[in-house]
């Protein structure tokens, strides 16, 4: 992966589905001179996406792509990331799944971020579960996304506490504030 990176940046690609809190905190992370990505693209596979507003306010390039067909999605992808030289691919809240075929194509080149410490708790309701579980402690991961849904090899991980009385809201609130310092730390772990 680190052969990739020369002097210029690494193009990515960000991929969405929702609020976009981790699209917003990549970009500003981007802007950064450390940082080793460029975001040239921005995907979501609907345009009720919240996060899309930060294509716009930061002019970058944005598709939705309806999944309802995945290989006729995926080939629009390809094409899009073909044309816009895109190299690396950050999932950030997407929630579609991605063919082995379309992964392939990205070896090693796409990462994802999960809202627990896989190998616990792969898919959703992440929170809901850790504390069904009585678990003292949850957190985040980022790890290369292969064929299997959450289990591609861990970049890196943070735990966070799961206090007496936590509802699932108020953990994802203390996650998420990891995710935003996780994602970049991992990127930077990949690519510099
Ligand atoms: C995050 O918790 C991420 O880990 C999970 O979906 C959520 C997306 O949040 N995959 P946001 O859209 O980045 O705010």
């Amino acid at each position: 992966m680190k052969k990739l990176i020369g002097l210029k940046k690494v193009k990515t690609a960000v991929f969405i589905s929702g609020t976009g809190s981790n699209l917003k905190n990549l970009i500003k992370f981007s802007k950064t001179k450390k940082s080793p990505i460029s975001i040239n693209l921005i995907i979501s596979n609907t345009m009720k996406a919240k996060g899309l507003k930060y294509a716009i306010s930061n002019d970058i390039e944005k598709k939705i792509i309806n999944f309802k067909y995945r290989g006729a999605a995926e080939k629009k992808i390809f094409s899009l990331m073909r044309k816009n030289d895109i190299k690396f691919i950050c999932l950030a809240g997407f929630m579609k799944v991605l063919s082995g075929n379309f992964i392939n194509k990205f070896n090693g080149k796409i990462i994802n971020i999960h809202p627990s410490l896989l190998p616990k708790y792969k898919g959703l309701n992440t929170h809901e579960k850790a504390i069904k579980n009585k678990d003292n402690f949850s957190g985040c991961t980022v790890h290369f996304v292969d064929k299997k849904l959450d289990s591609g090899k861990i970049i890196m991980q943070k735990k966070v506490r799961i206090l007496k009385n936590e509802s699932p809201i108020s953990l994802a609130g203390k996650i998420l504030k990891q995710e935003h310092k996780l994602y970049p730390a991992a990127i930077m772990k990949v690519l510099s």
